[in-house]
């Protein structure tokens, strides 16, 4: 699949992973539509970028929020003439927290549902709006391919730490749910892969303590060091332009396995 004047959907893309894909695949010619919760964050890339971006505020646990957003960038592409090509759903959340607390309480189920809301429920919601409109593009050649979906698993999808079961739930679930996409979306010409980063900075991880950040590092194997939104975008515009990667969920940790304990 070209990147040069097709449109991706890129959840999360005002800030870290999904920021760093949106600068890339805008780089080589790309139309983005930046969903997102943080409306400075949102309109500061737009203002920085440019032509062929544009902000659409969304919080994507909520169903009438992504559909309203869906509706707004469907209107944009119909005054761009660029079809979309690619449905990058990055926004995500951590909130840690066991099921049962040091007290003998159990986890308040809000705490549970925010991060599958956002992680699971939203990137599905997301995807599912967005298909009718990738469906009815032309397909390339010699392929046929009409586009493809990517999206953003966890290294939690295989090795969860303590206090991460929400997460790994919904990490895991993104992976599960690759091949499934793949295969129902292969009489539509869209690919679906899934990246599963380790540790990367971003936001969310720039939030976490020094302490945490070293110990992190000490488990790296090669490179020892973070990922970089670069490192991440570069594998986000290999699927893109590769048609043969599809339905497999991809490490990209540089062979770090996280431990039970820092
Ligand atoms: N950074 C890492 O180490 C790492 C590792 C594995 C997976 N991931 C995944 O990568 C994705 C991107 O995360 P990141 O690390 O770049 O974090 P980040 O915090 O830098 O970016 C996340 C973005 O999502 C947005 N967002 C959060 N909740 C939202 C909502 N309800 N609706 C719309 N937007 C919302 C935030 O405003 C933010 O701009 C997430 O799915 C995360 O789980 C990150």
């Amino acid at each position: 699949m070209h990147i040069k004047d097709r449109t991706f959907v890129i959840s999360g893309g005002a800030s870290g992973l999904g920021l760093a894909t949106v600068r890339d695949l805008h780089s080589h010619g790309g139309y983005v539509a930046i969903l997102d919760l943080n409306v400075d964050n949102g309109n500061s890339v737009v203002e920085e970028l440019g032509d062929r971006t544009a902000f659409f505020e969304v919080d994507i646990s909520s169903p009438p929020s992504t559909a309203t957003a869906v509706a707004s960038l469907v209107k944009w592409i119909q005054k761009t003439g660029k079809p979309i090509a690619g449905v990058i759903p990055a926004a995500g959340v951590g909130f840690p927290g066991k099921l049962i607390d040091r007290h003998n309480e159990p986890i308040p189920l809000e705490n549970l549902e925010l991060v599958l809301n956002i992680n699971l429920r939203g990137v599905l919601d997301l995807i599912r709006l967005c298909l009718p409109h990738m469906t009815i593009t032309t397909p390339t050649q010699p392929d046929g391919e009409r586009g493809v979906i990517i999206m953003v698993s966890s290294s939690a999808a295989y090795d969860g730490q303590p206090g991460q079961l929400a997460y790994s739930a919904s990490k895991g679930a993104v992976r599960s749910m690759t091949l499934v996409l793949a295969r129902d979306l292969a009489q539509h010409g869209i690919r679906a892969v899934s990246i599963a980063p380790s540790y990367f900075e971003s936001g969310m991880t720039a939030a976490m303590s020094g302490k945490v950040r070293k110990s992190l590092e000490g488990v790296f194997e090669f490179p020892k060091r973070p990922g970089h939104g670069s490192d991440f975008a570069r594998l986000v515009r290999h699927i893109v332009e590769n048609p043969m990667l599809n339905g497999e969920c991809i490490r990209l940790d540089g062979a770090t396995r996280m431990p039970s304990r820092l």
